[in-house]
């Protein structure tokens, strides 16, 4: 039998792809994987103090690194990466990339309104500055866009409702695929 394909979240800070993911896999018995975390072990280094420390550069650098042994090594998971994680060269080869959209006030409003609000944007280098989070989310839409197989869209859904239409439309893709056989 092949490989059984990986489930990749991506999409802009704060959309809620960790706990998509962790839903996702209890609902289909996957397990979750979240780059993030992956980085943070392999470094032994919070992804805050790599940026502090090392720079961004390094944190991509570390990225491809986590993209590649996620091609080697994961598979039949749903992986959650960070926000710029699109841009590891071997993205499409990890699995099937899944998008979760929400425009930019969105974004911003379901942080603020958050419980723990402040560690939420203290943990993101890149939430320090409005405006400039602002540019990336314009900037990257399209290559958020470009790099997925679907495209969701989370503004006012909750988690369970992410889910259900994940599933939904994936079935419906793998549904067309067999009939193209
Ligand atoms: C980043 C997003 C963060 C984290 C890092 C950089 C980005 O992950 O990887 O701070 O470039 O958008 P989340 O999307 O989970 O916040």
């Amino acid at each position: 039998m092949g490989k059984i394909k990986n489930i990749v979240l991506i999409g802009f800070m704060g959309v809620g792809k960790g706990r998509t993911a962790r839903e996702l896999a209890e609902r289909t018995g996957k397990f979750a994987v979240d780059c993030d975390d992956l980085i943070e072990s392999f470094s032994n280094c919070k992804v805050k103090n790599i940026f502090a420390k090392f720079g961004e550069s390094r944190f991509r650098e570390l990225e491809k690194e986590v993209a590649l042994w996620l091609e080697k090594h994961v598979q039949n998971s749903i992986i959650s990466t960070g926000g710029g994680f699109l841009q590891v060269p071997n993205l499409e080869k990890i699995g099937t990339v899944v998008y979760l959209h929400s425009d930019f006030n969105q974004i911003l409003a379901a942080i603020r309104n958050h419980p723990n609000s402040k560690k939420k944007i203290k943990k993101r280098p890149l939430l320090q500055n409005v405006d400039a989070a602002k540019d990336i989310h314009s900037k990257r839409l399209p290559l958020y866009r470009a790099a997925a197989d679907i495209e969701i869209d989370v503004a006012q859904k909750s988690i369970a409702e992410t889910c259900d239409e994940i599933v939904q439309l994936l079935e419906k893709k793998n549904t067309k695929k067999t009939s193209k056989k």
